[in-house]
Order: C-alpha cells, then structure tokens, then sequence
C-alpha cells in the first residue's frame, strides 16, 4: 500500500505542464480497433486507466507497441470480442468499448459495470441508441450479450435524453462505419468528444459537429491514422486550484485556455490574477480567496463536474459562504469527509454542498474516495499546517500522470511512500 506524505503550507511558484486528457484518450484507444493497420497515439498520459484500457485491446487480440507518450494500435488480426469481469470491474469506464467491439467484430460480451463511487452510473442511453441503430443486447445475470444481426450497424436518428458523455462517444463509434447516416441530437459538446472526431475523421470518417447534433455519414472502413491527444483540462484546473490555495503564482502550460473558459471566471472571482496565453495560464493568487457565491456543474460548455471538487476545496480556505450544486452525478461529495477531517467546514445535502471558509486546514491522515476527490485532498494537503498522508491512491493514479513530480517541481513537499 502506498501513501502520499504531503508537507503543506509551501507557495508554489513556477511553471507544469499538463499530460494529454484522460477522458480523451479511453475512447480514442477504443476507436483504435475501428481502423484498419496500425494508428499511433501521441501525448498519452502514463494513467492505470490507459493500462488497462491497453490490457481491453491486448485481450482482443490486438497488437500494441508503447513507447514513452506514444500508443501504437494494431487490431489486425483481432478476433476476441471479449471484455472480462475482472477488467470491466477495474475500469467502469470499458464501457465506452461496446459500440467499437460491435462494429468491428459484429458482437461483444462483457458484464455490466454496476455502480461507481459517484453513484449508480447507468448505461441505458448507450444500450437504447445502439439497439436504435440495430444491435440486440440481452442483458442477464449482470452480463451483456450483444450482436449485429446484420453484420453492421444502421444510421438513424437517435435522440440523447440527456447529452452523456460516453454514450455519445458509443454512438459515435458504432456511427461510422454504419451503413447510411446517423443523426445525433443532444449530443455532448465536451471538447473529448471533438478529439475522438478529430481522429475519426483522419481515419476517414465523415463526421459533422454542429453544437448538440452530431451527423454521421456511415463508411465502409477505416484506415489507422496519428493522432496526438489533446491537453487534459481537468488537470489544469486542478494545479490552478493548487496554486490558488498556495499563494502561489503558478504557469500551467501545454493546455488550451478555450476548454477552461467556463473555470477561469471562478478563479478570477476567487481574486486571482489571471493571463492567459494561446496555450498556458497564469494564475497569482491573492493573500486569501474570495468565496464562490454559486457554482452549478452542467454538461460542456457548463462549469465541469470533474473539476468542482479541486475548487471546493479552495472555496474552503476563502472568505465567506460558497455554495456548490452538483448537476450531473448522485453522490459525489465523498471527499468531502475527508475534507472536515482537515477541518474544513462543510454541509452537504444531495447535491448541495454549503462551505464556510476557515483560515486554516490542517494535515491529517485521509483517504481518497474517488478520483477528483483524491485531487480534492492533495490541493488541501498542499495548503495545510502540517503533514498529510493520503492512502488509496489507486483512485488517484487512474487520471493524474507523474503528479508528485509535477508538484515537487513547484515547490511542494511531497513524496510517496511505500508501507507493507
Ligand atoms: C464522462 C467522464 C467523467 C465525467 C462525465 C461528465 C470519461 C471516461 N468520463 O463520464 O469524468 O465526470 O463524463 O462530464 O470520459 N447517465 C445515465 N444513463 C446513461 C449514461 C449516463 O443516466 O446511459 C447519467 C449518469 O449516471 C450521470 C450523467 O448521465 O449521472 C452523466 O454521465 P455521462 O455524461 O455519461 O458521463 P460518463 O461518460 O460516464
């Protein structure tokens, strides 16, 4: 079992650079099974989600090359349409697998991924709009069963009752190379979604984003392409949350400002000074944090879910009340437990969350309860009097590449250790 041991209470100053996004590269790795040859991925993040997301195409049969930043992905000769338990359970997310392993192999078979720490995460949306488009999925026992009668998906029209960011991803790819065009309303419009399109369409997909429709003209195949993956918005968010509760005056660099124009403000608002350039931001923190009367998570270009709980956390440390609703998932305030032991006062109720701002955290043993949560607790050790040790860092590690490296170049105290 390893530990973080995080010495807070240290300005960062400096500049980091974020890795490509973890939420991009999980369906690009999918698409990868669509394209004939072998396609090569640049700027993927060292994440376990990417391991094992490698382990699904290995598993199939595919063949994979990894070298540093770049993925290559060769599905030649693939012929095993087969997610395990053991794998679908790591890794909620494989379900983005489903239209992929459909399109390419005609059926696919793996279980249900059940809840998550942020509550149930149902998958119907993506189970309706692939049978709209042809496919017979029997559910039974916690497995799927699914198979194209036809050999290949059916374009239609299939309308998202609410735009789900995988479920979007899913239609996407059983879309193009279905037979005919297929038409997606109420799509999500996150940027991961015009990443997987991006490539798609280098592969030869013709693909048209126009807000929340998504047109899709169905191809017969697809040939592999290069593609770099593009620059991880919530980790951004999470170093400028880190900075702001340090009185730090932090560059984060390699990102792209437009995919955070819904974050900035908040920082603004919190005092922070802000410049941004066409590809970093710089953020000076004031002696102490403004509160955030109100922030409301929503789907893109609304304030992202993945990136509340960083500004929670600062929002502890500010002057005044701030007040959090959750829009998008049940329960994702488990961190914030953790959080009051580091004596943050907080209240939460559904998706409400009521932060009084303290003058102070302080260090204490805490545990990470779920990805953003874990970066929750890391921001507020990195502002703590004292130490911090942080366990269950598995959660941690499913999204945030070389983290301590990145923070120990800013000036924080931080290592991690190993504990039998
Ligand atoms: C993706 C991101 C996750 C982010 C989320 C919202 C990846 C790997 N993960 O997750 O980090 O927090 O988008 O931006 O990209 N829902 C249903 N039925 C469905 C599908 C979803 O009810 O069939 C609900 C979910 O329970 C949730 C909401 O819709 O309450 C949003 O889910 P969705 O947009 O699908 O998120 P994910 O793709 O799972």
């Amino acid at each position: 079992m390893s530990r973080l041991l995080i010495d807070g209470g240290h300005r960062l100053n400096g500049e980091i650079a974020v890795h490509g996004a973890k939420n991009a590269v999980l369906p690009l790795l999918a698409a990868t099974l669509l394209a004939d040859g072998e396609s090569l991925l640049h700027n993927v993040p060292a994440l376990s989600d990417v391991d094992g997301c490698l382990e699904i195409l290995q598993q199939f049969g595919c063949r994979i090359r990894r070298e540093g930043g770049t993925v290559a992905v060769s599905p030649n000769g693939a012929d095993r349409p087969i997610i395990s338990d053991a794998l679908m359970r790591k890794m909620r997310s494989s379900i983005v697998f489903l239209g992929a392993m459909m399109a390419r192999f005609g059926e696919a078979y793996l279980s249900y991924p059940g809840g998550c720490e942020l509550g149930p995460r149902p998958i119907d949306l993506h189970l309706s709009a692939l049978r709209q488009m042809g496919a017979e999925i029997i559910e039974r026992r916690g497995q799927l069963r699914a198979t194209l009668p036809n050999g290949r998906f059916r374009g239609c029209t299939v309308s998202l009752a609410f735009p789900s960011v995988g479920a979007t991803e899913n239609v996407l790819l059983a879309a193009v190379t279905a037979e005919g065009t297929t038409t997606l309303l109420n799509a999500a419009r996150e940027p991961e979604i015009a990443d997987l399109a991006a490539y798609l369409s280098a592969c030869g997909a013709d693909i048209r984003i126009d807000g929340g429709t998504v047109t899709v003209r169905g191809v017969p195949r697809l040939t592999a392409a290069e593609h770099t993956v593009m620059p991880d918005r919530i980790e951004a968010a999470t170093y400028l949350a880190a900075a702001a509760v340090t009185e730090g005056r932090v560059t984060v660099t390699d990102l792209c400002p437009a995919h955070i124009a819904t974050i900035l403000p908040i920082f603004s608002e919190m005092g922070c000074q802000l410049k941004t350039s066409a590809d970093s931001v710089t953020l000076e923190a004031p002696p102490r944090l403004k509160r955030i009367p109100y922030l409301r998570t929503m789907p893109y270009p609304g304030f992202p879910t993945d990136a509340a709980a960083p500004l929670l956390t600062a929002a502890t440390l500010a002057k005044g009340t701030s007040v959090f609703v959750e829009s998008i998932f049940e329960c994702r305030y488990k961190y914030v437990g953790e959080l009051i032991r580091m004596g943050a006062h907080v209240q939460t109720e559904g998706r409400v969350a009521v932060v009084e701002g303290v003058r102070s955290l302080s260090g204490a043993a805490v545990d990470c309860t779920d990805l953003r949560g874990g970066a929750a607790l890391v921001v507020a050790a990195l502002a703590a009097e004292g130490r911090t040790a942080i366990g269950k860092l598995e959660h941690l590690d499913r999204g945030y590449a070389a983290l301590e490296d990145g923070l120990s170049a800013l000036g924080a105290r931080i290592r991690r250790v190993s504990e039998s």
